[in-house]
């Protein structure tokens, strides 16, 4: 078996572990949460959430990962030899497997998009709806397309993660942050920027109501990639001198100004035409932006052309970063635990999600059909994922750092062996015992009923 090589700089391990964090979640599902819970409201709880709830429950994967070195499997196995809460390590790999098959699915359109939109036929279309559809229930296209993303997150896990992830992590998060910065400007160029800055800044909280809180605090975990052995496989590679209280609010930060970021992008140019609605679902993406490119900028094409690419170059890096991680997480296990290289140990974990993932994938067309409990399968990865075994872990999570772990070993890692120091201790237990573990559990049992 390899050696287990650790991250080599401060800042690959925060750019890393911000790469997880930044995704499709970020750029997709926060516009649209924003435009379906009523705009500025809901960005305020947001951030509530990423402060109370996330950055503890990320501390305490980047402890679990620090501390034991090892898979997310191991870890727990390590720290609790025999008890059952072995569990949370089993479920955190399975759940990255599943997450991994259906997101290289939407990763794949997004991959099909920009290379629509360089070659100008995305400009050309008119019927963006029709495009979707033709695309997505096509029998192999699709496909294809989720295997060329698969390939390249292969080629990079394959690789390792210092010269893999880290090295990917520090081209890619800075050239996706410049990306963002450009399209912000563009769009708050746009005619309806006066009106989209307006729904994202002025908060009327009469629309606040206990379903949207609750929408935040699940945005919130997916976001950060919390409770799926992500980051607690990364901070199995981090050194014994990074600060996992300040690298978990800088990750954070990251995180959340990408997300407020991609509002920006979004919402002034929904805004800037008539007739599209900000709350246009999972098709904003691929169905209403493209149409917005479109007619706002109708009267310099070029403008949209270089618009539209970049947004879907932004996507992908995104999206990339993140499958990464989840593919790591698995990888990191098969490799340690079967004691093979790990080209080998990548390309079994390539194989098999990609086999689900293309299940995922037909299930948008030739298998939109085979349905279980009215889900499609890939509905069904989605549920399963997301709505049960996310939030069920996170619970397990907090009560395991909370209440199961010793507290000299918690306060060790947080504070690297009492040598920096971290005054919120106090309040980090309290979070992790009573209030994050509440918080989780409401929103499970709402989402289950909902
Ligand atoms: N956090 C990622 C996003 O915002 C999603 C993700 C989930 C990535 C789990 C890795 C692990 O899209």
């Amino acid at each position: 078996m390899e050696s287990r090589k650790n991250f080599s700089s401060k800042i690959g391990i925060v750019l890393a572990s911000a790469g997880s964090a930044v995704g499709l979640g970020n750029v997709w599902r926060f516009p649209t949460e924003v435009g379906n819970n009523g705009g500025a409201a809901f960005i305020i709880i947001y951030l509530l959430c990423i402060l109370i709830i996330g950055v503890p429950v990320m501390m305490s994967e980047f402890l679990i990962g620090r501390h034991t070195h090892a898979n997310t499997i191991t870890a727990y196995a390590k720290l609790a030899p025999g008890k059952w809460w072995r569990i949370e390590g089993v479920s955190g790999v399975a759940v990255a497997m599943l997450i991994l098959s259906y997101y290289i699915v939407i990763s794949g359109w997004t991959l099909y998009y920009l290379i629509q939109s360089l070659s100008g036929q995305l400009q050309e279309s008119r019927d963006y709806k029709a495009l979707y559809d033709g695309f997505v229930t096509h029998p192999w296209l699709p496909v294809l397309a989720g295997a060329a993303f698969m390939c390249m997150t292969h080629l990079i896990i394959a690789r390792g993660v210092q010269s893999g992830v880290e090295r990917f992590s520090k081209v890619m998060m800075p050239l996706l942050l410049l990306i963002i910065g450009i399209l912000v400007v563009c769009s708050l160029g746009m005619p309806g920027s006066a009106e989209g800055l307006r729904f994202l800044l002025q908060p009327d909280f009469t629309k606040l109501t206990g379903r949207v809180i609750l929408s935040a605090i699940g945005q919130a975990f997916f976001s950060l990639s919390l409770a799926m052995g992500c980051l607690c496989t990364y901070a199995s590679y981090f050194g014994p001198d990074t600060k996992l209280p300040k690298t978990a609010m800088s990750v954070s930060l990251i995180d959340t100004f990408v997300a407020v970021l991609s509002g920006f992008i979004i919402f002034p140019a929904v805004f800037s035409v008539e007739g599209v609605g900000v709350d246009a679902g999972p098709g904003l993406v691929f169905i209403t932006l493209p149409n917005v490119f479109n007619m706002a900028f109708a009267a310099i094409p070029f403008l949209g052309y270089v618009f539209s690419g970049l947004f879907y170059l932004l996507l992908l890096l995104a999206a990339l970063t993140s499958a990464m991680s989840l593919h790591e997480s698995v990888t990191a296990y098969v490799l340690e635990r079967f004691g093979i290289p790990r080209k080998r140990a990548a390309a079994l974990v390539s194989v098999c999600c990609m086999t689900l993932g293309v299940a995922c994938s037909l299930s948008f067309g030739v298998w939109k059909h085979l349905t279980v409990f009215g889900l499609n399968i890939f509905e069904l990865f989605d549920f399963v994922a997301a709505k049960i075994i996310l939030p069920l872990g996170g619970i397990i999570i907090c009560l395991f750092t909370g209440w199961y772990l010793d507290r000299k070993l918690v306060h060790n890692e947080l504070t690297n062996h009492g040598t920096v120091p971290f005054r919120l201790f106090r309040v980090y237990l309290f979070i992790i015992r009573y209030v994050a573990p509440l918080a989780i559990a409401a929103v499970f049992v709402h989402e289950l009923i909902a």
